[in-house]
């Protein structure tokens, strides 16, 4: 069995769609991950257990992304050691402003490495975490620098916008 070595967990089946970017940024690097819906409100036992069971099975970093009043991130981050990034989902009535400011909020002693709301925290989020990783597993070290490399070949491959 492949050992994971990112947890990530959403509050609800509505935030795949913004979290497969994540997956996929995760995918494309190689990096092993689990993935699970578990809500902090609504099946808290079994996110305590899950959260114990990931670590059993070697993951060293958690992405937790919840939406409106996110406790999920924070509430992962006070049942492991390990480091938690939260990823704030977009929400209706709020735009997600609400769930940044309940990630974001935690009180000291207890952090959750915040992100941007949204696709870019996602995407974001699996990046961080690979170069967290990076510390312990040099092989993706050049993953990220390659991709930090990519990044610039597309953007200066066109630099002038009225040519697009
Ligand atoms: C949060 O409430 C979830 O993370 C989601 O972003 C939000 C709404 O959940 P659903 O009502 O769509 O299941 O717990």
């Amino acid at each position: 069995m492949t050992r994971t070595l990112v947890g990530v967990v959403m509050g609800s089946r509505s935030d795949w769609e913004t979290m497969r970017h994540c997956v996929e940024q995760l995918e494309a690097f190689g990096v092993p991950a689990e993935v699970r819906v578990l809500s902090a409100h609504r099946t808290p036992g079994e996110l305590s257990a899950w959260i114990a069971a990931a670590e059993e099975r070697g993951v060293e970093v958690f992405i937790a992304a919840a939406g409106m009043a996110a406790a999920l991130p924070g509430v992962v981050a006070a049942q492991t050691t390990l480091p938690v990034l939260g990823v704030p989902m977009e929400s209706k009535l709020l735009g997600g402003l609400d769930s940044l400011l309940s990630i974001v909020q935690m009180p000291g002693g207890i952090p959750v490495g915040t992100l941007a709301i949204g696709k870019a925290g996602a995407v974001n989020a699996a990046i961080l975490a690979t170069q967290i990783l990076a510390r312990a597993h040099p092989e993706y070290r050049d993953v990220v620098a390659r991709h930090r490399a990519e990044q610039a070949t597309k953007i200066l491959a066109e630099p002038d916008p009225r040519a697009g």
